[in-house]
């Protein structure tokens, strides 16, 4: 089922308002002027959603992404934990992660170690509250085995599509997200909702959610920066004059919300 083989100071507390808003389809695309204003706005939207969630449904499902872009976000969730200012309900937050890379949780590619160093160890998440997916394990068992985990988190029968409230991607700038490659099997899963993905490019596998399971989230966030994102983006959210399609372009919740959080730098196409 699951080898599917496939900017200072004053930025840090400001609460920045985007430099523009505008929509895409179904997508809300917000603009932030620099990458301390992105990583401010991402993280006020998962505070906002954390507050929200928790008050009302006494939880918050969240997956975070991983690579680089989340680092900023979570150092800033730790401050603004540590300031004392605006506590989150952190006993009712369960953590998921949107892919792992097949290496144990200790290993530095780890996205489970890094929002550990960044945020989770920072903040006061009951132990159980943190899933995270076992990439020490065989890749199609640690996929299996996250599916059931998930599964028995949301309270869903084999049949039910767990509906996350909050989950949080990156792009790369081959158009990927989580770890839902250009030309990966990962693709085509339509009944799993995590699988193992063999990608060539690393020479490796990684575990990811698969779009089922993305597209029923009540909410998706990207978090995407940087002039080298430029291009991509513009394919991603404009459309590729060569008519090549990317992953990112398949997320497309069913019924929830869709928000990108981007830079100057990255919206250039836009
Ligand atoms: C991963 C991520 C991946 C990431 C993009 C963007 O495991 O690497 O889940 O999808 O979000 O590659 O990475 P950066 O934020 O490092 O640009």
């Amino acid at each position: 089922m699951a080898d599917c083989q496939r900017g200072t100071a004053s930025l840090a507390s400001a609460r920045l308002q985007p430099t523009r808003t505008f929509h895409i389809d179904a997508a809300e695309i917000r603009v932030l002027p620099d990458p301390a204003a992105l990583a401010r706005a991402a993280a006020d939207e998962f505070s906002r959603l954390a507050r929200e969630s928790g008050a009302t449904r006494g939880v918050f499902t969240v997956a975070l992404s991983g690579g680089s872009t989340p680092k900023a976000i979570f150092n800033l969730l730790a401050t603004d934990h540590a300031s004392g200012a605006s506590p989150l309900p952190w006993d009712k937050i369960q953590i998921f992660f949107g892919d792992e890379r097949h290496v144990p949780p200790d290993h530095a590619d780890s996205n489970f170690r890094m929002a550990n160093e960044h945020l989770l160890s920072k903040v006061p998440i009951p132990a159980a509250n943190v899933h995270r997916i076992e990439g020490e394990l065989d890749a199609p068992t640690a996929a299996t085995r996250y599916e059931t985990k998930l599964r028995h988190v949301f309270h869903t029968a084999t049949s039910a599509m767990p509906r996350f409230d909050l989950i949080m991607l990156g792009m790369g700038t081959d158009g990927h997200t989580a770890s839902l490659f250009p030309g990966s099997s990962a693709l085509d899963e339509t009944q799993s909702l995590v699988c193992a993905t063999w990608v060539e490019k690393f020479n490796s596998h990684r575990i990811t959610f698969t779009y089922p399971l993305i597209n029923a989230a009540a909410r998706v966030l990207f978090v995407a920066g940087g002039a080298d994102k430029t291009a991509m983006l513009g394919h991603v959210l404009r459309g590729d004059p060569s008519g090549q399609t990317y992953p990112a372009q398949q997320i497309r919740p069913v019924n929830g919300q869709l928000v990108w959080l981007v830079d100057e730098a990255a919206a250039g196409m836009l």
